[in-house]
């Protein structure tokens, strides 16, 4: 099995190997952000002082009903405050993790985590004009900017920062970005509601971000870093309309969290592809995967279920036995060597060398 990982993503920043500094975590408390988003703060279990750059992600390493579950957060707590690290997250409808852990995650319990992992973060050489947009849960990791800003006195920060949700009550950290925009100089603050249901008397703009809407509330775009999180649609309006509006593509800097728009092309672009067996042995699904693509995107096709994330080798939520077969794996630190050897494998970063058979 080919084990290489790349050490470059898409946008030209160095990926964070898998590193082990987190370990067990120990949650020391729970709070309500909305009606769907709780925040979990931790301590490492030994003492030690967190090390992480604002922008970066831990992987959550759980066993939820016997069965392994990996999944990515966004630190979205400040790096300046070494002691303590919170991730926020968003409840998702059927999912087994956000779930699990907010019905279950309270206070004195320990868990255990990777990282820090992942390249979302401010660009070393970048100018300090800097344009935030988050969509939803998408905050996270730009909170965690801005609250490094804050609590670092970057004075010379120049700093625009959209957060869009659906309803005024579903705007994370709503509270606190008013008070830190009363607070830091070079900070401006935009909420954009796509509807106001039950707050009628919403005092700023409502809908969805257009492509006049960030004209006029960053005319200045195209001389800033733009940094956004989100849901693929929003990801993908920001990234047309900020081109439209003359921003070079290579100061813009997304991170999905749910892998979107970073798959292979479709199997009809590679004429003639040989074409794989691959069993699922546990569902007792075998399906067809051609030369060339990866096993997660033919099984999402298939309507496989699989857990996923990144869809890029990063996170480690795709993690799976092969039972048989081998495969060419490009990860970029989502597993660990040892795992490898123990016959584990990424399929959302794994092309077929022969038929497989996986356990899941
Ligand atoms: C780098 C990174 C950072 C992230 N940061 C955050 C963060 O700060 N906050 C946050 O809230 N989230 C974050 N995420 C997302 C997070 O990792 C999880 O993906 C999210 O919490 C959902 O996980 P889950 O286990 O609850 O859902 P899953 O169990 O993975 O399911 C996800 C959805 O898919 C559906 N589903 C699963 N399989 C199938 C199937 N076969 N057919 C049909 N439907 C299916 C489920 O019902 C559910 O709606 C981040 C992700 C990444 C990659
Ligand atoms: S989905 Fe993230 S490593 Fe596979």
């Amino acid at each position: 099995m080919a084990t290489d990982s790349s050490l470059q993503t898409g946008a030209g920043m160095a990926v964070a190997p898998h590193a082990e500094a987190f370990d067990q975590l120990l949650c020391v408390d729970v709070h309500d952000e909305t009606h769907d988003v709780k925040s979990f703060t931790f301590l490492s279990s030994d003492g030690k002082a967190f090390d992480f750059e604002a922008g970066q992600h831990l992987s959550l390493e759980l066993e939820i009903d016997g069965l392994p579950e990996s999944r990515c957060y966004s630190m979205s707590s400040s790096p300046a405050r070494r002691k303590a690290i919170t991730v926020t997250v968003k409840r998702t409808e059927g999912g087994r993790v956000s779930n699990w852990l907010h019905d279950n995650l309270v206070a004195g319990m320990t868990v255990k985590a990777m990282g820090p992992l992942g390249a979302f973060v401010r660009p070393a050489t970048a100018p300090a004009k800097l344009a935030l947009l988050s969509g939803g849960s998408g905050i996270t990791p730009l909170m965690s900017i801005v609250r490094d800003i804050a609590d670092s006195a970057q004075q010379a920060a120049d700093v625009v920062f959209v957060h869009a949700a659906r309803t005024p009550r579903d705007l994370v950290f709503r509270d606190e970005l008013g008070v830190l925009a009363n607070r830091l100089k070079g900070l401006r603050l935009i909420l954009l509601p796509e509807q106001v249901t039950g707050e009628p008397s919403w005092p700023g703009l409502t809908g969805r971000l257009s492509k006049a809407f960030l004209s006029l509330a960053i005319p200045d775009l195209a001389e800033r870093v733009i940094m956004c999180c989100g849901p693929a649609p929003f990801m993908q309006a920001v990234r047309s309309f900020s081109a439209e509006l003359g921003s070079p593509a290579q100061n813009y800097y997304e991170e999905s969290f749910d892998g979107a728009g970073v798959e292979e092309p479709p199997a009809e672009v590679l004429p003639q592809a040989r074409a794989f067996k691959v069993e699922f042995a546990k569902q007792s699904r075998t399906i067809e995967v051609a030369d060339g693509q990866t096993v997660l995107s033919s099984a999402k096709k298939a309507g496989i279920r699989l857990p996923s994330s990144c869809a890029n080798g990063l996170c480690g939520t795709c993690k799976s036995k092969l039972v048989s077969g081998s495969v060419d794996m490009q990860h970029n630190g989502g597993i660990r060597q040892r795992e490898v050897e123990a016959g584990f494998f990424l399929p959302c970063c794994s092309k077929p060398l022969s038929d497989l058979v996986i356990d899941r």
